[in-house]
C-alpha cells in the first residue's frame, strides 16, 4: 500500500513514516519544510533501512500537488501538515486559516479527483477547548479558544459534510493530546524551528543550559500540586496509532483520543525528567498563561476497543527519550 504523508518530515508525521516503512508500507511525503529540516529524511532511512519519496512542496500549490497524485497513484493520505502554535495563531489568525484549510481544502480535492478515499487527519484536544468534565471522551462538548483550535474544529466538520456527500470516503479523525518523546535511536524528535513553546522542548533546552529557566504558568489551579495537568503520549505510541487507524479505516468518519488516560503536572514532569536524566531543571512560578485550562486528559478506551491500540510507554521514558534525542541532535 502507497501512502502519502503530509507534512512527514515533523515531528509526528517523521515518528510515523518510520512505523509505516517498518510495517511494509510505501511511504511518499509532502512537506514544505516550514517547521522541519531535510535531514531527518536520512535519519529515518537509517533507522528504517528503507528508502521514502520526498516532495518539498507546500499543499497550496495545487497545480503540483495534482502532477505528484497523477505519478504516484496512493491508496491512502495522512495528513499531518499544517501550522501549530497556539500563540502564533492569535497573532496571525489569516495564515492559519490560510496554510491549515487551504492546504486541506486542495488536498480533498485531489483526492476525489483521483480517486484516493482513505484519509486520516491529524486533530488535536484542542477541539474540547474548556471542557470541565474530565476524562475526555470522543462525545465530550467541543469548543474553540484560539484561532488554531478553531482550523482544527473546521476541518473536522468540513470531513463530516464530504463524507455525507461521498459515502465512498473513508475518514479517521485523530484527537492527539500532548506528544512528547522521540524515538529511542535518538535519531528522530521534536526540533521545531525558532523558539519552543511547548513544556517538553522547553524542558530539554533548560536542562541543557539553551534556556535559563522554565516559567511554570500558574501554581495556582485547583489541581494535586496546583500546576496544570496533561496527558502526554510518547510520539512513538502516536505514531503506532495511525498504523492501526489505517487497518481499521472504513466508511464514514470515525473520531479517535489518542492519549494515554493519565494526567501529569507541570512539576511531575520537570520532577521525573531530573530522576530520569540526572539532572537539573530551573524554574521559576509565572502567571497563568491566557487560554490554558487546569486539566486535560483523555477517556482512550475507543481507541483500545476499536483500534486495538493503547498507549504503551511511561512518563521515564517519554522523558529519556526526549533528552537523548536533544543531546544527540546538538
Ligand atoms: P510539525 O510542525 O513538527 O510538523 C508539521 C509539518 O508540516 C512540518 O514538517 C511542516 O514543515 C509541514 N507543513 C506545514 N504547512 C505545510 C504546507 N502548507 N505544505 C506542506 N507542508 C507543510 O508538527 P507536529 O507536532 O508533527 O504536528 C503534526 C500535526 O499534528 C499538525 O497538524 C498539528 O496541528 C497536529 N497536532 C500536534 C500536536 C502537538 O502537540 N505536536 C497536538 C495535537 C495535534
Ligand atoms: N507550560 C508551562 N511553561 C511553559 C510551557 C508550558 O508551565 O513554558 C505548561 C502549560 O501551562 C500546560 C503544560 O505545561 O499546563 C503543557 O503545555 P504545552 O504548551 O506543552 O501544551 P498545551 O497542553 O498547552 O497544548 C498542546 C499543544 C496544542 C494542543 C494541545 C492538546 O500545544 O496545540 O496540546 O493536544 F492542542
Amino acid at each position: 500500500m502507497k501512502i502519502l504523508v503530509t507534512g512527514g518530515i515533523g515531528f509526528i508525521g517523521s515518528h510515523t513514516c518510520v512505523e509505516l516503512l517498518e510495517d511494509g508500507f510505501d511511504v511518499v511525503v509532502v512537506d514544505n519544510l516550514i517547521n522541519s529540516k531535510p535531514e531527518v529524511i536520512n535519519s529515518i532511512e537509517k533507522i528504517t533501512g528503507k528508502k521514502i519519496t520526498f516532495y518539498k512542496e507546500d499543499l497550496r500549490n495545487k497545480k503540483v500537488l495534482e502532477e505528484i497524485f497523477e505519478k504516484e497513484k496512493f491508496d491512502a493520505v495522512i495528513h499531518f501538515a499544517g501550522l501549530k502554535a497556539v500563540g502564533e495563531s492569535v497573532e496571525k489568525p489569516l495564515m492559519y486559516f490560510d496554510n491549515n484549510l487551504i492546504s486541506t481544502i486542495y488536498l480533498l480535492e485531489t483526492m476525489q479527483k483521483y480517486n484516493v478515499n482513505k484519509f486520516i487527519f491529524s486533530s488535536s484536544a484542542t477541539v474540547y477547548g474548556a471542557a470541565k468534565e474530565m476524562p475526555l471522551t470522543e462525545d465530550s462538548p467541543l469548543g474553540v479558544l484560539n484561532p488554531y483550535g478553531r482550523t482544527k474544529l473546521m476541518i473536522e466538520e468540513m470531513l463530516s459534510d464530504l463524507s455525507a456527500s461521498n459515502k465512498n470516503m473513508e475518514i479517521t479523525i485523530l484527537r492527539y493530546f500532548n506528544p512528547v518523546g522521540a524515538h529511542e535511536s535518538g535519531l528522530i524528535g521534536e526540533d521545531p524551528n525558532g523558539i519552543p513553546n511547548n513544556l517538553m522542548p522547553i524542558i530539554t533546552n533548560v536542562a541543557s543550559g539553551k534556556l535559563d529557566k522554565l516559567k511554570v504558568f500558574g501554581n495556582d489551579y485547583p489541581t494535586k500540586d496546583g500546576t496544570g495537568i496533561r496527558d502526554y503520549i510518547h510520539v512513538v505510541d502516536l505514531a503506532k496509532g495511525h498504523i492501526a487507524a489505517l487497518n481499521y479505516i472504513k466508511p464514514g468518519v470515525s473520531i479517535y483520543n489518542l492519549g494515554t488516560g493519565k494526567g501529569y503536572s507541570v512539576l511531575e514532569m520537570i520532577k521525573t525528567f531530573e530522576e530520569v536524566n540526572n539532572t537539573k531543571v530551573n524554574f521559576v512560578y509565572d502567571k497563568r498563561r491566557p487560554g490554558d485550562i487546569a486539566e486535560c486528559y483523555a477517556d482512550p478506551s475507543k481507541a483500545k476497543k476499536e483500534l486495538k491500540w493503547e498507549a504503551k510507554k511511561d512518563i521515564d521514558s517519554m522523558c529519556s527519550d526526549a533528552y537523548k534525542y536533544f543531546k544527540n541532535s546538538r
